[in-house]
């Protein structure tokens, strides 16, 4: 399904008229390889916080949509990340995640590298001529790194992570993201397009059918935003990270503003990061793209260090963990279902909601990369 016969106009028009997007950028795999080239290869993703490799060796390997890459803290301390392959016929180097012991060593035919990625030992490559082992280090990605999220981007030329999120940091300056420890992980492979599970997390229409049980009906505003994210705000002035009201719930972050006070920032960094922001704590969202109809979704759960410290702190974020998995595992079941019918011979775009703006909005930001030329 090649982009120019798609027709956007319903999909862009204003809210009040607007229809969801064409099904095929959903379902076409030819979409999803453009989304490929033209977004996933050329923006900022992010992989987990600096505190989740505390240790000098540690790494973490993630597989992504440009290939299997390795985030490693290196013996001089300073994380980076590399295309996870071997330069002699291409093994994999790394997998999962754990201590490298300071050097990477190739499983196949033991030729290994510094932690810093240069080439360290070859054995049996004294015929190979014009061999030059500054020239066989690790391929190296774009890293940076804000208030201990680390984001990586295959375009070495990227413009800087502070361009890219805009307005964000001011917006959660006063949740103190810089002090929040990750305290919890979990995955789930799920069988629908990357951006479902990104409009999902942008909306409270279906909060009070899908989430009847959990979380219930809530209702959100807009948050304006400068840079390559969008933002809204579910209203509550208590948290909605956990919803077991038997366990005390843990402590509001000190001296948060007034805008923070009113509830919690979900947001979208785009293309495939959500952070959603409480008054006591932080998830994440984080999706890979894996085809047109699968992707895997990273959810981590983050408190301040202050809050971890406190007596019983395992016991009571554990109704966090829990609220976080079972919501998640309750729009997944709804997501996996509406790829399925995305994929109907019979599907039309629908009409949208004005409770749909920030749906609209993930998909606008989406097909305004895939048009643009450059
Ligand atoms: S592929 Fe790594 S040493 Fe041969
Ligand atoms: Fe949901």
């Amino acid at each position: 399904m090649p982009l120019q016969t798609l027709d956007w106009t319903e999909a862009l028009a204003p809210l009040k008229v607007a229809k969801s997007m064409p099904a095929e950028i959903y379902t076409s795999p030819e979409i999803f390889a453009a989304e490929r080239a033209k977004i996933f290869l050329r923006d900022w993703f992010f992989l987990c916080r600096t505190d989740q490799l505390a240790a000098r060796g540690d790494y973490r390997a993630f597989d992504t949509p440009g290939g299997p890459i390795v985030l490693i803290r290196g013996q001089d301390d300073v994380l980076r990340c590399f295309a996870n392959f071997c330069r002699h016929r291409g093994s994999i180097l790394l997998e999962g995640q754990g201590n490298t012991g300071g050097r990477v060593v190739c499983p196949y035919h033991a030729w290994s590298y510094f932690s810093d990625g240069r080439l360290y030992g070859c054995p049996d490559m004294q015929d190979a001529e014009g061999f030059d082992r500054t020239e066989n280090g690790l391929v190296p990605l774009a890293l940076d790194s804000w208030n201990g999220f680390v984001f990586a981007s295959f375009d070495r030329a990227a413009p800087p992570l502070l361009d890219h999120l805009g307005d964000l940091p001011q917006r959660m300056a006063s949740h103190r993201l810089d002090l929040m420890r990750c305290t919890w992980e979990f995955e789930i492979d799920v069988a629908c397009n990357w951006k479902l599970l990104l409009e999902n997390a942008m909306e409270t229409y279906h909060t009070g059918i899908v989430h009847r049980n959990t979380v219930g009906a809530q209702t959100q505003r807009p948050i304006p935003t400068r840079g390559d994210w969008l933002c809204m705000q579910v209203l509550s002035t208590t948290s909605i990270a956990t919803m077991d009201r038997s366990v005390e719930p843990l402590p509001m972050i000190e001296g948060l503003d007034e805008d923070a006070r009113q509830g919690t920032y979900f947001t979208v960094i785009h293309p495939t990061c959500q952070f959603a922001v409480a008054q006591d704590s932080m998830w994440w969202l984080n999706v890979t793209p894996v085809a047109a109809d699968r992707s895997r979704l990273h959810i981590g759960g983050c408190f301040p260090e202050s809050t971890t410290a406190l007596p019983g702190f395992a016991a009571r974020a554990r109704a966090y963990d829990d609220r976080w998995e079972k919501v998640a595992r309750e729009d997944v079941g709804v997501l996996e279902g509406q790829q399925r019918a995305l994929a109907s011979a019979l599907f039309r775009p629908g009409p949208l909601s004005g409770r749909d703006d920030m749906v609209q909005a993930v998909g606008r930001w989406s097909v305004e990369r895939l048009l643009r030329d450059t």
